[in-house]
């Protein structure tokens, strides 16, 4: 597709898809294409999801974008995220000890269930200040709200993802109720002290759908570069190699990104009428951007269908552009370096037990399962 265009009319999506790299940075970077949420229909059936929507910052622009960006960046600039780093590489260290053992134990274990699930979800619920007791609850949820991403969705699943949108706003104002009166050092606390503070700047629905943002978020995309990664360094043996003998861990982590999108498709609807490479966008047409595409991009990367974990520069956008650039990113880069630092130390003999299952969605790619085992000599 790329070598005929840089833009495409897609009939089955219904939006035009960019599918290099610069068309792709034009559509995030472009300030007349704009998040612009519509809630989900009928609405009266989507209350919840639609509230945790309606008043992210995800899905606004400014001013409010603006405003509630510069609240949750003031939170997270507070040493949050430098305080978490020794804390992340021992809970990594800690999961991936448990995979080891099992490995022994059964002969395989799955990656997912060990490590690259359990680890962003512990992180961002520690960040927010989460109760231990209660984070086994946030996954689900999470899963199920963001089925409503992707395309053409069953009403069952539309309905499950309403249930988890209802039951985690509830849990949320359950929580900011509590730390209103003990608060901690977490960030939901400074987020109520910043609501109760100046009200004005930051409403009780605007907190329960950042901090529901930050959750989901936090652990969704960062799951799958573990997942996809370990995947594309177990079929590429001179590379899981190369970083078994020290590469350069934060070139890897890019890299990883690159090479298996997490995240494939963003899609923004225009303000005004608005060209790129050609393709004219009219006001209230969307159009989306393709980042696994823009991935592998020859104008940009030099044989950008190898994985090469040594890669600089990579200025790869996995993490988006323009004003909704990820704000997560120092946190998952921290995440993603830690898992491959305890993997690479504790099973450098890794190999795949058995060929994963790719989940059907597209928006956000990931797998099933990531069976490893050790080679003979580990
Ligand atoms: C490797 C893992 C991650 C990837 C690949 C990723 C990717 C992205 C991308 C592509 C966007 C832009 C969406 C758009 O332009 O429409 C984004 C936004 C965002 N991400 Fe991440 N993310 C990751 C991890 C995280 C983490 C750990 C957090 C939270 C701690 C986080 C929080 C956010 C937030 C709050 C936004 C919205 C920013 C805004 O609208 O201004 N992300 N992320």
């Amino acid at each position: 597709m790329r070598a005929q265009g840089e833009v495409h009319d897609h009939d089955g999506l219904g939006v035009a898809v960019a599918v290099s790299h610069a068309a792709c940075s034009a559509v995030l970077r472009h300030r007349s294409l704009g998040r612009i949420w519509s809630d989900a229909a009928p609405v009266e059936a989507f209350t919840s999801f639609n509230l945790l929507h309606r008043n992210s910052l995800l899905e606004n622009e400014p001013p409010t974008h603006g405003r509630l960006r510069r609240l949750v960046a003031a939170a997270f600039g507070r040493g949050h995220v430098e305080r978490l780093r020794p804390w992340v590489f021992e809970l990594a260290d800690r999961l991936v000890d448990e995979l080891v053992t099992e490995i022994k134990e059964q002969g395989s274990a799955d990656l997912l269930a060990h490590v690259a699930g359990p680890l962003p979800v512990e992180v961002i619920a520690e960040l927010l200040g989460v109760p231990q007791s209660d984070r086994f609850l946030l996954q689900p949820w999470s899963n199920a709200i963001v089925k409503m991403y992707e395309f053409g969705l069953a009403p069952e699943l539309r309905a499950a993802a309403e249930r988890a949108a209802g039951e985690f706003v509830a849990y949320l104002r359950e929580l900011i109720a509590l730390r209103r009166v003990s608060p901690g050092d977490d960030l939901v606390s400074d987020l109520v002290a910043v609501t109760d503070t100046d009200g004005a700047r930051l409403t009780e629905d605007e907190l329960v759908a950042t901090a529901v943002l930050l959750l989901m978020a936090g652990h969704e995309a960062t799951v799958n570069v573990i997942g996809n990664g370990v995947l594309a360094l177990m079929r590429h043996r001179s590379q899981w190699e190369l970083l078994v003998n020290d590469a350069d861990l934060p070139l890897a982590v890019e890299e990883l990104i690159r090479y298996d999108s997490p995240l494939q498709l963003f899609e923004r609807t225009a303000t005004a009428e608005v060209e790129i490479a050609g393709h004219v966008v009219r006001p209230g047409e969307k159009i989306a951007a393709l980042l696994g595409a823009a991935a592998r991009d020859p104008l940009v990367f030099a044989s950008p269908d190898e994985l090469d974990i040594t890669r600089s520069p990579n200025p790869h956008l996995g993490f988006g552009a323009g004003i909704h650039y990820c704000l997560g990113a120092p946190l998952a880069r921290i995440e993603v370096e830690a898992a491959l630092s305890a993997l690479r130390t504790k099973l450098p003999g890794a190999v795949l037990a058995a060929e994963p299952r790719r989940r059907a969605e597209f928006v956000i790619r990931g797998l099933h399962e990531l069976p490893l085992s050790t080679d003979a000599g580990a």
